[in-house]
C-alpha cells in the first residue's frame, strides 16, 4: 500500500470513493465509514488509476482540487507574547476553494493565527505562505488577494453601512458602478438593505459583524478570513450569514472561518483544524474527524481529545 495512494483518496468525497470501487468491480458495504473505504481501495488501486479515474467529468471537482493545490502553507508557526505562547509550532495546509474551519476554545490562538496570516501581527518564529507570498516579506501582495472580516467590528460608527462598504470598496479601487452594485447585493443578502442609511453607531452587535461581513468580502477577494463571523447574532441572522458563507463556498472562494461554535464548524467546513493552546491537535472532514473518534459532534471529538469542553473557557 502506497501512502501517496491513500492521500489521493482521502482527498475525495464518499460518493467519488463509491464511483472508484464500482469501477475496480470491489464491493463495498454501504454503510462502510470513509477511512475503511479509503483503506480498502488503498491495497486494490494505484496512484495511476486514480489519476485516471478522476478525470471523468463527474469526478472534476476533485481533480481539480488536487491540481489547484496549496492557498495557504502554515509553516512550523509561533508567536510568543511575553509568557505566553498564543501559537506554538503550527503546520498546517489549506487548500484552495476550501472552506476550512479553525475549531478551538477561547484563547486556543485562532485569532493570532488569522493575525499573522493577513499580516496584523508578525510571528516569533516560522512563517506562512499565501498563494505563494511569505507573510514576512510579501503582505503587500497578499492583501491584495484577501479579504479580512476581523473578531473586533471595524467599521465607522459616524458613517451609515452603505457609505461605510463604498468606503472600504473604494480602498480597493473599485470601479464606482461595480462597487455600488455590489454593495446593493450583499445588503440585500444580509438583510441589511433596509436599514443601510443608518449610522452605524445604532446598530446591534449582530448587524455590525453583519456589515463588518460585507465590508471584508466587498472586493470579491479570492481568499476570505472570517474571524467569528456570528458572534452576537441572533439564531436567524446566524442562518443567514451561514446561507451567505455557503454561497461564497460554491464561487470556489477559499474561505477560512474561526470559531467556537462547533454546529457552525461542522456544518460548513470541508476540513477542520481543532487547535489547543496554539497546537493543532486533530484535522480532517468534520464527518471523518467523528467517525475517527465514534463521536456524535465535533464537541465530543473535542472532549475525547481533551478532555475539556470547547464551550467550556468562553
Ligand atoms: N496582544 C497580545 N498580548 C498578549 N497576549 C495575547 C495577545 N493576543 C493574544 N494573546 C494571548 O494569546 C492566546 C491566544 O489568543 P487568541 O489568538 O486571541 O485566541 P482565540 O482567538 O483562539 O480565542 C491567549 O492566551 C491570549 O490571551
Ligand atoms: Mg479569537
Amino acid at each position: 500500500m502506497s501512502s501517496d495512494t491513500n492521500k489521493l483518496l482521502k482527498q475525495l468525497d464518499k460518493k467519488e470513493l463509491y464511483e472508484i470501487a464500482k469501477l475496480k468491480r470491489i464491493n463495498i458495504p454501504k454503510d462502510w465509514s470513509k477511512t475503511l473505504i479509503v483503506e480498502l481501495l488503498g491495497l486494490n488501486v494505484s496512484k495511476k488509476d486514480i489519476q485516471t479515474i478522476v478525470t471523468k467529468p463527474s469526478l472534476m471537482r476533485a481533480s481539480t482540487k488536487t491540481r489547484d493545490g496549496s492557498a495557504i502553507i502554515i509553516k512550523d508557526l509561533v508567536k510568543q507574547f511575553e509568557d505566553v505562547t498564543a501559537v506554538d509550532g503550527l503546520n498546517l495546509e489549506i487548500n484552495e476553494g476550501e472552506l476550512f474551519g479553525l475549531l478551538g476554545p477561547n484563547g486556543a490562538g485562532k485569532t493570532t493565527t488569522i493575525n499573522i496570516l493577513t499580516g496584523t501581527s508578525k510571528p516569533t518564529k516560522g512563517t506562512a505562505i499565501v498563494r505563494g507570498y511569505d507573510v514576512t516579506k510579501n503582505l503587500k501582495e497578499i492583501k491584495t488577494l484577501i479579504g479580512v472580516c476581523p473578531q473586533e467590528a471595524a467599521v465607522f460608527k459616524f458613517l451609515n453601512a452603505r457609505e461605510n462598504i463604498e468606503l472600504f470598496g473604494s480602498l480597493h479601487s473599485m470601479p464606482k458602478k461595480e462597487l455600488e452594485e455590489r454593495t446593493d447585493t450583499l445588503l440585500e443578502l444580509l438583510d441589511l438593505a433596509k436599514v443601510s442609511k443608518r449610522k452605524a453607531k445604532g446598530y446591534s452587535g449582530g448587524m455590525l459583524r453583519k456589515l463588518n461581513l460585507i465590508t471584508a468580502l466587498i472586493s470579491d477577494p479570492e481568499i476570505a478570513f472570517l474571524d467569528e463571523p456570528t458572534v452576537g447574532m441572533d439564531p436567524r441572522a446566524r442562518r443567514a450569514t451561514w446561507k451567505f458563507i455557503e454561497s461564497l463556498k460554491n464561487q470556489n472562494k477559499t474561505i477560512i472561518l474561526t470559531t467556537h461554535y462547533i454546529e457552525e464548524a461542522e456544518a460548513l467546513s470541508d476540513r477542520v483544524g481543532i487547535i489547543d493552546y496554539g497546537r493543532l491537535i486533530d484535522l480532517g472532514p468534520p464527518q471523518e474527524l467523528m467517525e475517527k473518534h465514534g463521536t456524535k459532534n465535533l464537541e465530543e471529538v473535542f472532549l475525547k481529545i481533551t478532555g475539556r469542553r470547547i464551550l467550556e473557557g468562553i
